[in-house]
């Protein structure tokens, strides 16, 4: 039997020298006349320990090497790594290491285990029974079991995916769209990526789920262009599906036609919005549109249309797979199942963390993200990209749940979890936040595009000190009128980081027990 390795082709573990740790490993087996395979799978999501190497012994264990640099390749090879003996940089089984070995891992199962862009893979590992259920039981019993999983949309707004699909389903057969949100521009997210490139046909399949369930033939992944990585592994994966008869027409002999292509964005924030991202894959300019007519009965191209983010899409499978009830049943109040939820910043461990909602702010940053890099204390944390409210320690014992997180005017987004230390200046982050919406705006409607530019100059006048209560006051109402007049979520949630770093942190804007600097 052919050696096997695994060398992560995330582009994580890349951007920490995945690739040149491959080669290193192809030539040293070539100059000792090995033959082993590499296989370029997915990241467990320890982005400590990338690149993080495994090997399967010729016993069948499976253990880690990690963080590998191309030096270590010969030592390690020599030293026995293919016997998977222990050493410098040995791990042992990765799945025992206290980070993964806590999470219950529904929709990463997969990730890091297989060879991403095999489909025989795929299948070994339970891959498309839950399109085979789908197919079985029909679309409107498909429908009823993603409501009765209670998944919500993980692109940010948490709506049920079940009422969603329901909604599709319920308009007049012809032609419908399902369209995938792989835009994935929240600040410190990176779990799409991670499946599309670490498990490609379990969005796919999620996705011809989807088609089957509402009537659609045709579906289409608006991933963003700084995702190469992922553009390839998911067009590969296209080809083979629709190679294999998981595409097209017919698909897997059943009687329902769907098919699905890739696009790219060209860097625009807000063509995650949906109706932004509906523009733009019409090939126009990524402007919002005014909602009703929602997309559910007005979208691509005017035709009823499902949009979903890719962690909602791929986590559709395992619920059609295992039963919507070993969905529901994890979880905490009204969020069902799991969430990724992606430790980024300055954080020790920073990664992917697959956990049932419920577990503490606290406990995911200072337990199993470890506190902070630097060392230094936690200050703030911004949970749900740019868009989210800055919480202090005070709030760590914040349960992760879209309505915990709503009660203390935060929001979980796409799960993305940004660290800060004491060293963090929250006015200026404030700042930030106004300068993001207005280079980000739309420009459609004024609160925004205008609102966040005189929010940058205000923020200005506030860190210079100048007549700052009086600005703190104009900063004020300036929130208060993005956050009701403004048409979409960009312009309308701005405010909350805004607003949150001066509730929580207002001596950093000359407030409360610091003087001010210059009055
Ligand atoms: C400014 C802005 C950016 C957004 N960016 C994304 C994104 O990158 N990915 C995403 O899935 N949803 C994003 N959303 C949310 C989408 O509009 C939409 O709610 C989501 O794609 C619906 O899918 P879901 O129900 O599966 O979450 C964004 C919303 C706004 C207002
Ligand atoms: S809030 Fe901003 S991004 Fe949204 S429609 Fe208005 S101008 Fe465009």
């Amino acid at each position: 039997m052919t050696a096997r390795i695994y060398v992560p082709g995330d582009a994580a573990a890349v951007a920490l020298g995945a690739d040149k740790v491959a080669k290193a490993f192809a030539d040293a087996f070539a100059a000792r006349g090995l033959d082993v395979q590499i296989v370029r799978n997915g990241s467990r999501g320890m982005f400590w320990l990338e690149p993080l190497v495994e090997v399967v012994t010729p016993f069948g264990r499976r253990v880690g090497y990690g963080p590998v640099k191309p030096r270590d390749v010969d030592a390690l090879i020599d030293g026995g790594l293919l016997e998977g003996r222990s050493g410098p940089l040995y791990l042992d089984n990765v799945e025992k290491i206290p980070f993964f070995a806590k999470q219950e891992r529904f929709t990463f199962k997969r990730v890091g285990i297989t060879d991403p862009v095999s489909l025989d893979d795929y299948l070994a590992h339970g891959g498309y029974k839950g399109l085979e259920r789908a197919i079985a039981i029909g679309p409107s019993e498909t429908v009823e079991q993603v409501f009765e999983s209670g998944l919500r949309g993980r692109g940010g707004a948490g709506f049920p995916t079940g009422i969603k699909w329901r909604t599709v389903a319920a308009c007049a057969p012809g032609k419908k769209y399902i369209v995938c949100n792989a835009d994935e521009g929240d600040s410190g997210t990176f779990a799409d990526r991670m499946i599309m490139e670490g498990d490609p046909f379990q969005l796919i399949e999620g996705m011809t789920i989807a088609g089957v369930a509402v009537g659609a033939d045709k579906g289409y992944v608006y991933c963003r262009s700084e995702y190469p990585h992922a553009v390839a592994a998911m067009n590969k994966a296209v080809a083979a599906a629709r190679k294999a008869g998981y595409l097209g027409s017919r698909i897997a002999g059943s009687e329902y036609d769907f098919d699905m292509e890739i696009r790219v964005g060209a860097g625009a924030y807000v063509c995650g919005e949906e109706t932004s991202l509906l523009e733009s894959l019409e090939g126009r300019r990524g402007l919002v549109r005014a909602k009703p007519p929602l997309p559910a009965h007005k979208g691509l191209f005017g035709k009823p249309t499902v949009i979903n983010n890719v962690i909602s899409l791929a986590s559709v499978p395992f619920i059609m797979a295992e039963g919507a009830k070993a969905y529901a049943d994890v979880g905490f109040g009204r969020s069902r199942g799991t969430m990724p939820i992606q430790l980024a910043g300055n954080v020790k461990y920073g990664g992917l963390y697959e956990i049932a909602f419920g577990v503490t702010l606290g406990e995911l940053v200072e337990e199993i993200g470890g506190g902070t890099f630097t060392g230094r204390p936690v200050r703030a944390v911004q949970v749900g990209g740019p868009l989210g409210a800055y919480f202090p320690r005070e709030l760590f014992d914040t349960p992760f749940d879209y309505e915990a997180f709503a009660k203390k005017d935060g929001l979980i987004g796409h799960g993305g979890i940004v660290v800060f230390d004491d060293s963090v200046d929250m006015a200026k982050q404030a700042r930030f936040a106004m300068e993001f919406c207005s280079v980000e705006s739309c420009g459609k409607c004024t609160p925004c595009r205008i609102g966040s530019t005189r929010g940058v100059e205000v923020m200005d006048k506030i860190i210079a000190g100048v007549e700052r209560e009086k600005n703190l006051a104009i900063l004020e109402d300036l929130s208060h009128t993005m956050k009701l007049g403004s048409l979409c979520a960009l312009g309308g949630f701005t405010p909350y980081p805004v607003m949150s770093a001066l509730t929580h942190f207002p001596e950093d804007f000359g407030r409360g027990s610091v003087p001010l600097a210059a009055e």
